[in-house]
């Protein structure tokens, strides 16, 4: 359990933790949401700024949220776990009968309990089922049932849209070649090194041939570029006055969606085709807090090269 909450062997490094924090001012008190509890790094910093604060955790990741609720056990009653996908936010606030909040952390992507497992198939570092799931205990489908049932065109468009893969069709067309030899793709070393020969081992190449591949497969998996744009709307109106939002994204698709919608929510109208009507619904329901998106600095790079793609970005409710 040490690894699993920052032992010195596996050290847990919050990304953006301290800009996190001065964007949602804890210190305010109230009740704050961490959509994406983890293994509680934020929740715990946000907890630490007041007694007077509140969190209600939520991960769709069992395992996650259990390491998070003992290393949060000393706050007692004020941290809450729920063990539900944040897409669900009104719901459990409404079961909750919690009509408002001070502010709302997500910090999206995969936890460092789920890249580094060595059986949950997140990664090809280890030879494991192909499963990816973040919810291992759900009944959505594994990784491995996906490359079952999806047509090679449709693999081909998640590998290159969710992974900016350039040989996206050729990977598909080789998974799909295995499966029809009756030998389908079923653990992470077997798509590892399907890849690796189908992309072909560049020279200079930093990352791992599968890196976009695996990247692409976990997000189709656990549907994570779906319903951001409604969810953050939900959040932003269960928001007091002077109430923050701050939101963590890792894919540029992700960060899109953020921006777009952040930005119809301050009352900047998104509509594709500028007619002089605007039909997206544009509203000014907060103050961007970040025109451009803030990144960690050399020194966390360093630290944990993982945070390297982390863009965060912030709102006050007006
Ligand atoms: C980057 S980690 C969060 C790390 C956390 N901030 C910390 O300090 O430890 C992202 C977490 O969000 C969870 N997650 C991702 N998408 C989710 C969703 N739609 N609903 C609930 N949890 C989600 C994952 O299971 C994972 O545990």
């Amino acid at each position: 359990m040490a690894a699993l909450l920052g032992g010195r062997s596996a050290p847990h490094r919050p990304v953006l933790l301290r800009e996190a924090i001065e964007f949602l001012k804890p210190e305010r008190g109230g009740l704050f949401l961490d959509c994406t509890v983890g293994l509680g790094g934020h929740s715990e910093a946000i907890l630490e700024t007041s007694e007077a604060t509140r969190v209600i955790g939520f991960d769709r990741d069992g395992e996650a949220l259990a390491a998070a609720t003992q290393r949060l056990l000393r706050f007692g009653n004020r941290f809450q776990a729920v063990h539900a996908d944040f897409r669900e936010v009104s719901r459990v606030m409404n079961e909750r009968g919690e009509k408002q909040v001070a502010g709302v952390l997500v910090d999206l992507g995969v936890s460092s309990l789920q890249f580094d497992s060595e059986t949950r198939g997140f990664s090809f570092r280890f030879d494991a089922p192909l499963d990816m799931r973040m919810d291992a205990a759900g009944d959505e489908e594994t990784a491995a049932e996906l490359l079952l049932r999806l047509s090679e065109e449709e693999i081909a468009r998640i590998i290159f849209e969710y992974g900016e893969e350039r040989n996206s069709r050729r990977i598909a067309k080789w998974i799909v070649e295995q499966r029809e030899q009756g030998t389908p793709i079923s653990t992470t070393k077997e798509l590892a090194d399907l890849v690796a020969r189908a992309a072909g081992k560049k020279k200079h190449q930093r990352i791992h041939p599968a890196t976009r591949t695996f990247q692409a497969l976990r997000i189709a998996v656990n549907h994570e570029l779906e319903d951001l744009a409604p969810f953050v709307e939900e959040v932003i109106d269960l928001l007091e006055t002077d109430g923050r939002f701050v939101v963590i994204s890792f894919h540029s698709l992700e960060d899109r969606i953020m921006k777009h919608e952040l930005r119809r929510l301050s009352g900047r109208c998104q509509c594709q085709h500028r007619t002089g009507v605007c039909n997206c619904g544009a509203r000014r329901a907060v103050e961007l807090l970040t025109k451009r998106p803030v990144t960690p600095d050399e020194f966390e790079i360093e630290a944990n090269p993982r945070a390297r793609s982390a863009k965060l970005r912030a709102c006050r409710k007006l």
